[in-house]
């Protein structure tokens, strides 16, 4: 298949290509993921447009955004706190929202996607902007789970296409990976790895297969945790406790689970089941399931594996 022979590119090798300076960022999706990459593109400069579907949504969002700017200028400016409150206010001015995606594309160097991970709405969102954008404009998904080529396929710029996928939280996590599909230009990928050094993240070039890297390895690892309990192996708080101390992770599994949401969690396993049925490291678990069938999905609403205030 062709994404097995796909060269992993490592980035700037080619010394004639350009790449675009990414200015002004239009962000749609305004959760967890969108809100995140927002704070951190306004916090390094760029002007940033966000986009969802209602007032509400984007004001939750933005005071969100508020609130993790505090916690990070709690600890930048410690012994500066005016110098903090006017980086806060520097940084949401570069923020600005929109519920209209079609007007936010119309002036931006880069629409990146972070909305809920169904190939077919994020094919018909970017089908749609790809007419409504101008042709410099790059367009990347911050999916966690889907292949790239397959959202690009609804556009008619393939060559201006890239995977961006960050890490939750946004502001913490120092690893963006970068994704070539076998159409995506050089320049493409060099400006989405310049854009991702200037947000003061370290990269990494991924094949375009689903997970890419990290996910591909962790969220395996995570459903074996969930399934190595269901089996009597260990409770949760105890696998928690072994993956922290005596592997190191900052997070348990159950823990991990809980703050990325267990609905990511099982939508992401859904897809790869349904992809390999019969790979068992993608097999289904009845507790996780059961969770969400209970709208019990971590943290985000007060209960997942672990009961939250
Ligand atoms: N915004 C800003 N600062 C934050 C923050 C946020 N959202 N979250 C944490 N911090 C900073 C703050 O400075 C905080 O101090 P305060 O509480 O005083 O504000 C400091 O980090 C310490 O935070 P905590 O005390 O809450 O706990 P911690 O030391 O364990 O750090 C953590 C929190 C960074 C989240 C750490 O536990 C961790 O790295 N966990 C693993 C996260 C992880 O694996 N993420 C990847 C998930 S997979 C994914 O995202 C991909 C996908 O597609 C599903």
């Amino acid at each position: 298949m062709a994404f097995y022979t796909q060269h992993i590119r490592r980035g700037f090798c080619s010394s004639a290509v350009r790449s675009l300076a990414i200015k002004h960022v239009t962000i749609i999706g305004s959760g967890q993921m969108g809100a995140g990459i927002a704070q951190v593109a306004a916090s390094t400069g760029h002007t940033v447009t966000l986009v969802d579907t209602s007032d509400d949504i984007l004001k939750k969002a933005v005071k969100g955004i508020e609130g993790s700017l505090k916690r990070v200028v709690k600890k930048k400016f410690a012994d500066k706190p005016e110098a903090g409150e006017e980086f806060i206010q520097k940084v949401l001015k570069n923020v600005s929202t929109s519920t209209d995606d079609g007007a936010a594309v119309q002036s931006t160097d880069l629409v990146l996607e972070a909305i809920v991970e169904n190939l077919k709405i994020k094919q018909d969102l970017f089908g749609r902007l790809d007419k409504m954008a101008p042709a410099h404009t790059i367009f990347a998904s911050n999916t966690s789970s889907l292949r790239i080529s397959d959202i690009a396929s609804s556009t008619s710029r393939l060559d201006k296409f890239g995977g961006l996928h960050f890490f939750n939280p946004v502001p913490m996590m120092k690893l963006v990976e970068v994704v070539a599909t076998s159409a995506t230009s050089q320049e493409t990928f060099d400006s989405l790895l310049n854009f991702s050094k200037v947000l003061g993240k370290t990269s990494v070039s991924c094949k375009d297969t689903p997970g890419f890297i990290v996910n591909r390895l962790l969220v395996p690892y995570t459903m074996e945790a969930i399934r190595l309990h269901e089996r009597g192996h260990g409770s949760k708080e105890d696998i928690d406790i072994a993956m922290k101390l005596g592997a190191g992770y900052p997070m348990g599994p159950f823990e991990l689970s809980d703050y990325v949401g267990l609905d990511v969690i099982k939508f992401i396993m859904d897809g790869w089941n349904a992809l390999e049925p019969d790979n068992p490291l993608f097999a289904q678990s009845e507790l996780l399931n059961k969770l969400v069938a209970q709208g019990k999905f971590g943290r985000k609403t007060g209960e997942g594996f672990y009961k939250y205030k």
